[in-house]
């Protein structure tokens, strides 16, 4: 008999062809958000889930799914996994590295440089019929060329974005909990590390792209931001709650820094109103993954990882191997 597995979400067809080939495949093809309890109740005889960064894989779903041996997570980030209690139970969790990075710090450039030239508040301001004359001050923003860039976590992709920031003859400064080797902090436009304290006092742009976990929320609140210089901009591409959103709400209003870009959320989709009520912020629905051959490389990475795991291989990107060697 195939063994079961439910994938959470819609997914490319293809991708859930390649799934129907080796599985019993539970789809969720009208996409209907399950919540935390719902997904205990629907992991019920699976032995394989394919998940997304927005489902909630918790101690009772394990507790419940004795039966359960994976997690395939279709993200890099796995934040919405208990981990230790996946380990604890023998279940194997993965994530889909490496075919993100070039994508999402592709986005991540956007994203900064749309903050830094007021790029969508022009738009928004010309939509609205405002565009009767030039002036020598309308809508003057911050320069890239030749500024610091401060980047707040320095794994993959933040150095596929320091790699970029060499066109615009950028200084690199960053930090992360571990130093890069010399020859990566070389090629990252020779990014110097740095304490947090100074990244924040001298950066014109700070970028974050460190993971979501305890020890990382709220990275950038009401004192970070009360550090950083009152014309730099902050873009955040990596987790909600990295940043305490009401108090950036509260530095944008209050233009103690000059603007921030921002892909990601606290208790995203649903957005803190006093978002929308800014000029001086450039607003995305987490979509820096989001073309599309990486999102397909992305569901392909979690489909393969699902395969190996539940077939006797080890899977390509099995976050927990102890998990591995008890099997
Ligand atoms: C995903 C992400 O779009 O990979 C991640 O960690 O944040 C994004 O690429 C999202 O998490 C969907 O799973």
């Amino acid at each position: 008999m195939k063994q079961q597995v439910l994938v959470a979400r819609a997914v490319f067809p293809q991708v859930l062809e390649r799934l129907r080939s080796h599985f019993e495949v539970t789809a969720n093809e009208e996409d209907r958000i399950f919540t935390a309890d719902e997904l205990v109740a629907r992991a019920a005889g699976m032995h394989g889930l394919f998940t997304t960064g927005s489902e909630r894989v918790t101690q009772s779903l394990f507790a419940a799914n004795p039966q359960l041996q994976a997690v395939c997570n279709m993200a890099v980030g796995y934040n919405n996994i208990d981990l230790d209690a996946a380990t604890a139970a023998g279940v194997m969790v993965t994530n889909t590295p490496d075919v993100l990075t070039e994508t999402t710090a592709d986005f991540a450039w956007a994203l900064l440089m749309a903050t830094a030239r007021r790029i969508t508040e022009s738009e928004h301001w010309l939509r609205a019929g405002k565009w009767t004359k030039w002036r020598y001050d309308t809508l003057l923003g911050a320069d890239l060329h030749g500024s610091t860039l401060g980047i707040i976590g320095m794994g993959r992709i933040g150095q596929a974005i320091a790699r970029r920031s060499q066109g615009f003859g950028m200084r690199v400064i960053y930090h992360n909990r571990s130093r890069l080797a010399p020859e990566q902090e070389a090629e990252a436009n020779k990014a110097r590390w740095v304490e947090k304290e100074e990244l924040l006092k001298s950066a014109d742009h700070v970028m974050l792209v460190l993971p979501y976990s305890a020890a990382t929320h709220h990275t950038v609140g009401a004192a970070e931001l009360a550090m950083m210089k009152p014309t730099a901009t902050l873009t955040n591409v990596a987790r909600g709650g990295i940043v305490d959103d009401a108090a950036l709400i509260a530095a944008l209003s209050a233009q103690r820094i000059a603007a921030a870009g921002l892909d990601v959320f606290e208790n995203e989709p649903a957005l803190n109103p006093g978002f929308l009520a800014l000029h001086n912020v450039v607003l995305t629905p987490h979509i820096a993954s989001a073309s599309e051959p990486t999102r397909l490389a992305m569901a392909n990475l979690a489909a393969d990882n699902l395969i190996a795991a539940l077939t006797g291989e080890v899977p390509p990107n099995l976050l927990n191997s102890e998990v591995k060697r008890k099997n």
